[in-house]
């Protein structure tokens, strides 16, 4: 419980910062501001000028934040975060096995919807069909969101395609770059995979607990920094925009984006969300190859279904529904 008040005390003192814009706070307006005694404060501001936050002590005007760490830390990314309930309980740790896990531990453990947890480096990160995701120290982000919607369990996959859409909304708005989305949820630049996601689900068979968002981005990679088999088909924010990007303002961005869709989505159903995802998607009227667990499907894409489906139809004029598969152009 300590713990928990301590937290309460360093996010509203991020907040009184984010809205003062790096202008100057006394100590007693940030005590009166939080509710604590500016001990409090005090020890609150030692703490972050140990992870790397520059907060400059001026008398008479008090403190403000001149620089933000060059790490990645939980509190640069709560600095100026604007949600209700998205990655507003951030478990950040410097090094996990994979996010996925720590979240699914974290759901069994009572964590509220929109916990997000985010490392730094993986040493065990997982990808689509059990393939391994490559997450190094110091690049890219790494993390997972946890949500506990109200829907059907065979509605999850939607989630899925809303999540691939804030991605690439967030990538937009913080790098100025636009990705494409490859069906169903890899983001492209060039061709090149700039961000993959993995959607686990614990449910019953009519009740979801909850689901798992796992989102992997390549941001301030250069190109040495991909192993040999990635180098051609890989790519980073960082490698697109030819400068180095804030991977915190890139989550913030993110969480921003995925809440505002989700509610949408809460409230109105997969059609806004279909529409945004089809404005981003690769190849849809084109040629379209899909590999599938049963064989190889080819022919045009059609588009997707209002369940997130994929449909192609075959050179004989059929129509085939595309659960899953890898897919090329
Ligand atoms: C894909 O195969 O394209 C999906 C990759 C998903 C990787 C992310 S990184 C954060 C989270 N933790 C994991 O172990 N995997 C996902």
């Amino acid at each position: 419980m300590a713990g928990k008040v301590q937290s309460d005390i360093r996010k509203k003192l991020l907040d009184a910062f984010a809205e003062a814009d790096g202008g100057f706070l006394s100590g007693q307006a940030l005590a009166n501001l939080i509710g604590c005694s500016r001990t409090a404060v005090w020890k609150h501001i030692e703490g972050l000028r140990e992870e790397g936050f520059v907060v400059q002590a001026v008398k008479r005007k008090g403190y403000r934040i001149a620089e933000t760490p060059t790490a990645l830390t939980g509190d640069d990314i709560r600095l100026g975060l604007k949600t209700r309930f998205i990655g507003q309980s951030i478990f950040y740790r410097e090094t996990v096995d994979s996010t996925q896990k720590v979240a699914l531990l974290l759901s069994q453990d009572k964590a509220p919807e929109g916990t997000l947890v985010v490392a730094d480096e993986q040493t065990a990160g997982r990808g689509r069909m059990d393939r391994k995701w490559h997450s190094p120290k110091g690049t890219g982000i790494w993390m997972s969101l946890l949500l506990r919607p109200n829907i059907p369990p065979q509605k999850a996959p939607q989630l899925t395609l809303l999540a691939a859409v804030a991605v690439a909304t967030a990538i937009e708005e913080a790098a100025g770059i636009t990705p494409e989305i490859k069906w169903p949820n890899d983001l492209l630049v060039e061709g090149k995979k700039i961000t993959g996601i993995l959607t686990e689900l614990q449910a019953e068979s009519d009740r979801i607990h909850s689901v798992i968002i796992g989102i992997g981005m390549n941001v301030n990679q250069k190109i040495g920094d991909f192993p040999e088999e990635l180098k051609d088909i890989a790519t980073s924010v960082a490698m697109e925009t030819g400068s180095e990007a804030s991977r915190s303002k890139i989550i913030r961005e993110f969480c921003a984006q995925f809440e505002k869709l989700y509610l949408m989505y809460l409230e109105k159903g997969f059609y806004p969300i279909k529409l945004l995802w089809e404005s981003y998607a690769k190849g849809i009227g084109g040629r379209m190859r899909a590999r599938t667990y049963n064989g190889v499907i080819e022919g045009r894409a059609l588009g997707i279904t209002d369940d997130g489906v994929l449909e192609i139809e075959g050179d004989g004029g059929k129509v085939h529904l595309i659960y899953s598969a890898d897919i090329d152009f």
